[in-house]
């Protein structure tokens, strides 16, 4: 038997943050959701753990020893008392160390994939606690699903999307860390003055546009190709918000029509090759 899963790309279509706490990391506030193209991951039952890597950013992977696919596989096998005899095929399709939580989302992926494969009765509250520990992202990834994601990103409240959002995203080639981004950050917005709440809040772009990335700044120091990027989709015809996910380098274009978008992505696959441009839809 196999088991698939698709670990989406998570995007932060804003990203407020409000606070450094004691222990070093973040409290935030940020719209997250999740597009329908994303990484994906296959598990079949082995005598052990084994592990493979394809698909166009595996290379970028393989100096890794120890990746997230791997701890989720055994902390979720270690909560369960059993060895964890699997082997995961991860096909990756995201950019490494991009701000749109790939590693994140594979690693919630595989929780979800041995859950089904070893069929074992983990609650989602004992799967969250687990997401936790493997990384700030990883449980917001779960579910895959749009969330206002607050405190160090570990409260998450549902939204609903007025409507699937056609979305570009742009990636430069240049991988950002996120420690050294957040350690960049000098101005904090604080938490969102106005909740978005769909029917009431008039038109979601207009609604994002009175918000913004915090960690733009300080990516833009430690990666001045995404100023770059930033502005060669931002000049796109019909673009209504140009931005970067997470602590970068992906920026994403939102366009006023479809047509548009189409357009963009044509041009800037024309003009910048060795970018990594994809048009897909979010949820
Ligand atoms: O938890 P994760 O390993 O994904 O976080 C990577 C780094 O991002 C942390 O070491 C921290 O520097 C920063 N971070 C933060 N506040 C958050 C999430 C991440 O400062 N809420």
């Amino acid at each position: 038997m196999t088991i698939h899963e698709t670990a989406c790309a998570k995007i932060n279509l804003d990203l407020r943050i409000c606070q450094r706490r004691e222990d070093g990391y973040h409290d935030l506030d940020s719209m997250v959701v999740f597009t329908d193209f994303g990484d994906r991951l296959s598990f079949s039952h082995d005598a052990r753990l084994t592990f493979s890597i394809d698909g166009p950013f595996a290379k970028d992977l393989l100096h890794e020893p120890d990746n997230l696919v791997l701890k989720a596989a055994r902390l979720l096998a270690l909560s369960l008392g059993r060895s964890p005899d699997v082997h995961i095929v991860l096909n990756k399709r995201l950019p490494i160390a991009s701000g749109i939580g790939g590693g994140s989302a594979d690693a919630a992926a595989v929780l979800r994939g041995l859950v089904r494969l070893w069929n074992v009765p983990v609650t989602a509250s004992d799967l969250a606690l687990l997401a936790g520990d493997l990384g700030a992202d990883v449980k917001v990834c779960l579910g895959s699903r749009p969330v206002r994601m607050t405190g160090i990103g570990d409260v998450l409240a549902p939204f609903d999307l007025p409507a699937p959002l056609p979305i570009l995203l742009v990636n430069p080639g240049t991988p950002v860390a996120t420690p050294a981004v957040f350690s960049g950050l000098r101005h904090m917005s604080g938490a969102r003055v106005a909740e978005w709440r769909a029917g009431k809040s008039g038109d979601f772009q207009s609604y994002l546009m009175e918000n913004q990335n915090d960690l733009e700044t300080p990516a833009l120091h430690a990666a001045p190709i995404i100023g770059e990027v930033l502005t060669a989709i931002g000049e796109e015809t019909g673009c209504r918000l140009a931005r970067m996910s997470g602590s970068g380098a992906t920026c994403f274009g939102l366009f006023d029509n479809p047509q548009h978008l189409d357009r963009a992505k044509r041009r800037l696959k024309a003009d910048h090759p060795d970018w990594w441009i994809l048009d897909t839809v979010c949820r």
